[in-house]
């Protein structure tokens, strides 16, 4: 009975919504067979903010142009304005003077936090918890919309092996497997179950497609890979989006393959709209249409519009191509016209599900404004995904968690007192110093004598988004003041890393050491008093051989957000039994890179004693810290995995007992490996886990099912298929310390 009321409810609802969508569809052709092509074309452009819209009207210039094609229904979206007045004014230019008003869509950089900011996106997939995962994009999206925004540039899915990379803080790290599970948790966060609702906005996965492939992690360089990395560890955090139900994507600024993925017509017309049956609407990168030219691809600005709207580029940010020449393109017969009422109807379609149509000022509540903005449930959830993030790295002798009193430490570094570097890369809409820093979340947690001394500064100036930071490579006056400081201290608490706009956009670095004069710091420090934590902040995985090696404890504390320094001293003083695993492989030396868990195996596989297999004869192939890998305050022992098969599935149980003295959680990881393919496997491919929690002395039983979603591949045409045979299933703690039992399948 319960089964048939429920059948009965999902029947009704899928019956309602398909009328909704259909009553939208029957609107839009309305409106599409109103509009001129100057309006198409005018629904195809976004701006960024170029103007205080609350104050006179430019008189003159390139923006007094921009002012006027928003008033003639030139202009579609606008990105950078926020604020609930400032999106209702230049709202209002678009409703109240265009033939047709249809409303602008206003897009913004959530990405980790809007106003309270959460942990940059690397270090939340530390956390490999879904739940607060989703959680902390619900509260990104619930301030931006109280803002007057209704649309996102997040979640970034780009998987990257380099950590060179700047942006490898804004993706969820190196495994497609895990980056798929937290690309629908963040598309699903951002948009709720209903677009319209005042408290959600529209995702953009982004950046479509393989730009973290970039040559030598420089940003915007080059991505050359085969069809087997494309499909199988690039397309699945993308695919896995779609299925999510994200209302859009945005292309990328490399080519792949020698195609601008702008002009790609394969990945967004045949792949993204065709196969995998995608109905909103794709934006261009920052200027990634004119970029063409450049790339060599396009001969001018018309050539590029050109190739960009017959490749499926739905909106133009920031080219200026399609406004000045698509309606010329289409007259002269280089564009079909059904492209642009396509890239149109699937614009509008997005703004008719955020309900501006119905109101377009239904974000633009100053009151709704006040009360969501640093709403405390919102710092209550960025800290509990801050705590979540972190990553015990190293923990000897037992030195963490530290005692509440009774202790001197000597806090050093920069970063220890800094309030402003937590907050990340993406905080454009944050407020200046305003995470709490190590500092502060130390002295307020214990009665320890605490004596910060700042060692030597990270840089010198100003830290801004728009420009590098200037490290410091030669003033090193207050290391003196440290090593002393250190010496009469029962313990010594070291923050050091990056600082928060050393990663991102632009940000890629050849050296991926502790920056500046940190690491002479460090070893005087560590001469003085070896009684030592280590607090890295970062926004990639760094490489640390000497820290890893003599440094007693080390905790991984990425860039936190807002309430980075309360969530670090919790862990510090063990109110929080750190659960975290590395999302991405942290290499001991910049040459082994790219380096990650899930390899080919080669003709030569080692290690051997001797010269002809594939190693370095310089430097081990080990990474510092595999993917998967983090430590807890407590112990876990896994049984012996069990396996059993029925047809081509399989399930797999082991038994997990917490065999330390305190509560902890653990990160189960299931691995498998294909023994022999068509087209070769990995040696190790993530394909399940599981979040358990165990008091002291427990145990639990649990059962990862795998089924041909997880036994198969894509092969080189990019077709699906799980092939028979024999296969490895490794469960564990890390992907470097698993338990093997094998199976095969018909
Ligand atoms: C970035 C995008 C971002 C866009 C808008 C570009 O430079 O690559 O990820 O969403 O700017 O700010």
């Amino acid at each position: 009975m319960k089964r048939f009321l429920f059948s009965f409810a999902f029947i009704l609802i899928s019956t309602f919504l398909m009328g909704q969508n259909a009553k939208i569809e029957q609107k839009i052709t309305k409106l599409l067979d109103q509009m001129t092509l100057e309006e198409k074309v005018g629904q195809m452009t976004q701006y960024s903010s170029f103007f205080d819209v609350t104050g006179p009207a430019p008189s003159g210039g390139d923006n007094k142009n921009k002012y006027d094609q928003i008033k003639t229904g030139q202009v579609g979206s606008m990105l950078n304005v926020r604020g609930a007045k400032q999106v209702r004014e230049m709202q209002k230019l678009a409703v109240e003077n265009t033939r047709l008003g249809i409303p602008l869509i206003f897009g913004y950089d959530v990405i980790h936090g809007h106003k309270t900011i959460a942990p940059i996106p690397l270090a939340e997939s530390a956390s490999w918890d879904m739940e607060a995962i989703q959680r902390s994009a619900e509260v990104a999206a619930i301030e931006a919309a109280a803002e007057g925004l209704n649309w996102t540039f997040a979640p970034m899915v780009d998987i990257s092996r380099d950590a060179r990379w700047g942006r490898v803080m804004e993706g969820a790290g190196e495994d497609p497997f895990l980056g798929s599970k937290i690309a629908k948790a963040r598309v699903q966060g951002f948009q709720g179950d209903d677009l319209s609702a005042t408290n959600t906005i529209a995702a953009c996965t982004k950046h479509f497609a393989a730009y973290g492939f970039a040559e030598s992690g420089k940003d915007y360089n080059t991505a050359d890979i085969g069809t087997s990395t494309l499909y199988n560890i690039v397309l699945p955090p993308f695919k896995a989006a779609v299925d999510a139900g994200c209302r859009t994507f945005m292309n990328s600024f490399n080519e792949l393959n020698g195609i601008p993925a702008t002009a790609d017509t394969y990945l967004q017309r045949d792949l993204l709209k065709g196969e995998w049956g995608f109905d909103g609407f794709i934006v261009s990168d920052w200027g990634s249409m004119i970029e063409m030219v450049a790339h060599g691809h396009a001969e001018d600005g018309k050539h590029a519009a050109e190739l960009s709207a017959n490749a499926g580029s739905d909106m133009d940010m920031e080219s200026h191509v399609y406004v000045k020449h698509l309606k010329n393109l289409v007259e002269s017969g280089k564009v079909d016209i059904a492209h642009v009422d396509d890239a149109v109807r699937r614009i509008l379609r997005v703004k008719f599900e955020l309900g501006l149509f119905d109101d377009p000022y239904k974000y633009c509540d100053e009151a709704r404004e006040k009360e969501l903005l640093y709403n405390a449930a919102h710092t209550e959830a960025v800290l509990d995904m801050a705590k979540k993030s972190i990553v015990l790295l190293k923990n000897e002798k037992n030195i963490l968690p530290l005692a509440k009193s009774g202790q001197k430490i000597a806090l050093i570094g920069d970063l220890a007192d800094d309030k402003n570097s937590p907050l990340g890369n993406w905080r454009l809409a944050s407020d200046n110093n305003t995470a709490v820093s190590v500092l502060e979340g130390m002295e307020s947690m214990s009665k320890n004598t605490i004596t910060h001394e700042t060692g030597v500064q990270l840089y010198s100036g100003d830290a801004f988004f728009h420009q590098h930071i200037n490290i410091n490579t030669t003033e090193a006056n207050g290391i003196g003041k440290a090593v002393e400081a250190a010496s009469q201290a029962d313990v010594v608490v070291m923050v050091l890393g990056e600082h928060g706009f050393q990663s991102g956009e632009g940000r890629s670095r050849a050296n991926i050491g502790l920056p500046g004069m940190q690491e002479e710091l460090l070893k005087m420090v560590y001469a003085a008093n070896p009684n030592m934590v280590l607090v890295l902040m970062n926004g990639r995985p760094l490489a640390i051989p000497w820290a890893a090696e003599n440094v007693p404890a080390i905790v991984e504390g990425w860039q936190l957000g807002s309430q980075s320094g309360n969530a670090i001293a919790s862990v510090l003083y063990g109110d929080y039994n750190p659960s975290g695993k590395l999302p991405m492989t942290f290499p001991r030396d910049v040459n082994q890179v790219p380096i990650y868990y899930n390899y080919k195996n080669t003709g030569r596989p080692g290690p051997k004693n001797e010269v002809f297999w594939s190693h370095y004869s310089d430097q081990t192939n080990a990474p510092l810290y595999p993917f998967g890998y983090g430590l807890s305050y407590t112990t876990f022992e896994y049984s012996e995995p069990k396996v059993t098969t029925m047809g081509r599935t399989a399930d797999v149980t082991v038994t997990i007992t917490n065999t330390g003295k305190v509560a902890g959680t653990e990160i189960a990881q299931l691995y498998i490996r294909d023994k022999v393919a068509s087209v070769t496997r990995p040696v190790k491919e993530l394909k399940g886990f599981e979040k358990v929690v165990l008091e002291a002395g427990a145990s639990k039983t649990i059962t990862f099912k795998l089924t041909e979603q997880e036994l198969g591949f894509y092969n080189n045409q990019g077709k699906y298929i799980v092939e028979a045979g024999q296969f490895d299933v490794m469960v564990g703690t890390s992907s470097a310390d698993t338990k093997k039992v094998s199976f095969s399948i018909k």
